[in-house]
C-alpha cells in the first residue's frame, strides 16, 4: 500500500516522544566502549524541512517539536536536544528535523554499523542519497517485517532495534507482535524499540496485550497522551524490550517537560510490565 509519507507528521508530537526514548537509549548505550549497531527497519526518509508542503499541509510541528521553547531544557533530554538542534542549525524554533536514521547518524561513533530499511520507493531514494559516503551506513529495501528478523542478531552483538511501523495496514497490529517475538527469539538480549499510535478504535489495547504474551525479555511501556481519547491520533506509545535500567527514571524525570505539548486531559504513563 505504502500510502504514508512521514514527512506530514515530521517533528509532531509522536515524534518528540518516540525520538526522546530513541536518543536517551542509543546515548546509554554508547556509554560503553564497544561498537554497536542501530538497526531502523521502517526508517523513511531520514530528514525532514518543516517549511515543505507536506509539513505545512497539516502542520503538526508546531504543536509538536516547534512549540518546545529553546530554553530550559532538562538535563536528561540532552541527548534529544542534541540531535533536534544540530538538525535545525541552531536555529529555534526549528525548520529542520531529524528522522530517527538522523539521529542514529548524529549520535553513533565511527566504530558503530547503522542499518537503515525503507520499502517506499521515492523514500528509499532520499534515504539512500542522504547518508552515501557514509561508511557507516547500510542502506536496505526491503519488507520492514522479513528485514527485522533476518538482520538479528548484527554481528556486534549490541546495539538497539526501532520497529516504528505506519500502521496503514490492519493486519500489522497482529503481524508486528510476532515478527518482534521472531526476533527477538534470534537476538534475546537486543534492545527493540516498538512505537504504536493510540487512536479512538482502541487497536492499541490488544495490540499492546500481544507484545507482552509473545516477549519474554524484560518490558518497559512509555505512552504519551496529548488530549483524551477521541478523534485522531490521540498518544504516542513506545514497548521498550531490554530497556536500560536507567530509562524509566530518566523518563519519570521528563513528564513535566514532556506534558508542554499536552492539553487538557492529557496524561503519561510509564509501566514496568517486566523487569
Ligand atoms: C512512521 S514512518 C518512519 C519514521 C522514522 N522511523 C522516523 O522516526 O523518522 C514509517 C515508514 O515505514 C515505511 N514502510 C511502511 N510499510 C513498510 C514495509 N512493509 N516495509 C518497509 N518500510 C515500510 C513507510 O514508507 C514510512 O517511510
Amino acid at each position: 500500500m505504502l500510502s504514508y509519507l512521514h514527512g506530514f507528521h515530521a517533528g509532531n508530537f509522536a515524534d518528540v516522544h518516540k525520538h526522546l526514548i530513541f536518543s536517551l537509549v542509543l546515548d546509554y548505550l554508547l556509554k560503553k566502549d564497544k561498537p554497536l549497531s542501530v538497526i531502523d527497519v521502517y526508517a523513511g526518509s531520514g530528514f525532514y524541512d518543516l517549511t515543505d508542503n507536506r509539513a505545512k499541509k497539516t502542520g503538526e510541528a508546531e504543536a509538536g517539536i516547534q512549540a518546545i521553547p529553546d530554553t530550559a531544557w532538562p538535563e536528561a533530554a540532552a541527548p534529544y536536544r542534541e540531535v533536534t538542534r544540530r538538525a535545525a542549525a541552531h536555529q529555534w524554533p526549528p525548520r529542520f528535523y531529524p528522522g530517527s536514521p538522523q539521529i542514529a547518524a548524529d549520535l553513533a561513533r565511527s566504530k558503530d554499523r547503522l542499518v537503515f530499511n525503507e520499502l517506499h520507493p521515492r523514500e528509499y531514494e532520499a534515504l539512500k542519497s542522504r547518508f552515501a559516503g557514509d561508511p557507516r551506513v547500510h542502506v536496505h529495501h526491503r519488507e520492514a517485517l522479513e528485514a527485522l528478523v533476518a538482520l538479528v542478531p548484527p554481528p556486534e552483538k549490541r546495539g538497539l532495534v526501532l520497529v516504528d511501523p505506519s500502521y496503514e495496514v490492519k493486519d500489522e497490529y497482529r503481524t508486528v507482535p510476532e515478527a518482534l517475538a521472531r526476533a527477538e527469539l534470534k537476538w534475546p538480549t537486543g534492545v527493540f524499540l516498538l512505537w504504536y499510535p493510540l487512536l479512538a478504535g482502541g487497536a492499541h489495547h490488544p495490540f499492546v496485550q500481544l507484545v507482552e504474551r509473545l516477549t519474554s525479555a524484560p518490558l518497559l511501556q512509555s505512552e504519551f497522551c496529548i488530549r483524551p481519547p477521541g478523534a485522531g491520533m490521540y498518544g504516542s506509545g513506545m514497548m521498550i524490550l531490554n530497556p536500560p535500567w536507567t530509562l524509566a527514571a530518566s523518563l519519570e524525570s521528563l513528564r513535566g517537560w514532556l506534558g508542554q505539548l499536552q492539553g487538557p486531559g492529557g496524561v503519561t504513563r510509564i509501566r514496568n510490565v517486566r523487569t
